[in-house]
């Protein structure tokens, strides 16, 4: 059995790319020259050159050590919160815009649920002067409110998704719908491993340099290229995908992905798509979806903006369903007091995405020299607010 995608653009049975027809030009163009286009040399030399030089790659892989000290084991923090723009979303949005460039596109959209990948988006179409339009739900604007001015600072057209729960799902629907209206001149920059195939694997590759860098900056630490472990928190699963894809075929590297459980996973209340989900089609691709018993997409809910969505990438369905990866689910509480954590022990504020896969290390016992990656997704500075409402600071 393979981790990876097939030849058919699945990931054991979930994956795929169930779009209508009117989106198919569109995906079929992508699909047709994505691995043909990151294989060309420039490509290469220039998504490197910006990865390093304007994102400011590698990202440190941190020893934690008083954290370390707490939890009897050795923990590296993959921090990717010290990015440009503050998370992993960058890596994918720069490779999707040299992509779109490539593919004579040059207006682009996006859709957003954090505010990060949305920011991302924005910078990257400034970067390179290109029209950007970011969908997001009313929620996600009210609770992510500085990174609506971020991306509108940066130049971008910020529209609100008024449908739904107003949030990344409803967000996503509005930008699949802008898509087909304009098939010719836009590239969508979809932000994590999910929508129809090509975009789970190419988000995938980009987001794999996280993984790539582990392996050679654990080298130099610890004298091996492998962890015990790699922790990610996965809303879609993209920062999870990027640190897991070049341990994935390696059964010594075992893989924690970290959803949100909300106000506990069965309160009703919750994002907690793998162990509540079923089988079924969400945005383009077969998952595993939390739905009714007649398939209508049940509102997902978590505290953090960043995995709140129903459904889940068909990378992390496969991992789940074949038991490759071992999925924990975190109440909202939970992640709070690990964000605060993390301040107080390391001096470093989490997004509170991040803080779900730190709360790991309450839950979960790990031996004391194994050697435990936890990727840092992003900073917190977005997510003050919540902070300040939740602790009364
Ligand atoms: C900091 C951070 N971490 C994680 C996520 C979840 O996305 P993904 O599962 O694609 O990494 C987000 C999404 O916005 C985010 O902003």
């Amino acid at each position: 059995m393979t981790y990876n995608i097939d030849e058919k653009g699945y990931y054991g049975e979930f994956g795929g790319a169930f779009i209508p027809e009117m989106l198919y030009p569109n995906v079929e163009e992508l699909r047709q020259n994505y691995l043909k286009v990151m294989a060309e040399p420039e490509f290469q030399e220039e998504f490197n050159a910006l990865l390093k030089d304007y994102v400011g790659r590698p990202s440190p892989l941190y020893f934690a050590k008083r954290l370390s000290e707490k939890y009897h084991t050795k923990i590296y923090l993959k921090r990717e919160d010290l990015n440009h723009t503050g998370a992993h979303k960058i890596n994918n949005t720069i490779g999707q815009i040299l992509m779109a460039k490539r593919l004579g596109k040059h207006r682009i959209i996006a859709e957003t649920g954090a505010g990060q990948h949305g920011v991302a988006t924005a910078t990257v179409c400034a970067l390179m002067g290109l029209e950007c339009i970011v969908y997001m739900g009313e929620i996600d604007i009210a609770r992510q409110a500085p990174n609506v001015a971020r991306m509108k600072m940066l130049g971008a057209k910020v529209l609100p998704a008024l449908s739904g729960s107003r949030t990344l799902k409803d967000a996503t629907n509005e930008a699949i719908r802008d898509w087909i209206n304009n098939p010719v001149d836009t590239h969508y920059i979809i932000g994590s491993v999910v929508g129809p195939h090509p975009y789970p694997d190419m988000v995938a590759r980009f987001q794999a340099i996280v993984s790539e860098e582990i392996q050679w900056q654990l080298k130099e630490k610890e004298g091996t290229s492998k962890p015990d472990y790699v922790v990610a928190c996965v809303g879609g699963g993209s920062n999870a995908a990027g640190a897991f894809y070049h341990f994935l075929e390696d059964k010594d590297v075992k893989l924690i992905a970290v959803e949100a459980a909300g106000k506990g996973v069965h309160s009703g209340e919750s994002a907690a798509t793998s162990v509540l989900g079923k089988e079924g089609i969400i945005h383009g691709s077969k998952t595993l979806l939390m739905q009714t018993q007649d398939g209508q997409i049940t509102e997902p809910y978590s505290i953090s903006a960043g995995l709140d969505y129903p459904g889940v990438g068909p990378m992390h369905a496969h991992l789940y369903t074949s038991g490759r990866a071992e999925f924990i689910a975190i109440t909202d509480d939970d992640a709070m007091t690990s964000g605060l954590e993390l301040c107080k022990m390391e001096g470093i504020i989490p997004a509170i995405e991040s803080s779900h896969a730190l709360a790991v290390l309450q839950h979960k016992k790990f031996p004391p020299d194994a050697i435990v990656v936890v990727s840092l997704s992003g900073r917190g500075d977005k997510d003050l607010e919540t902070y300040i409402k939740h602790f009364k600071l």
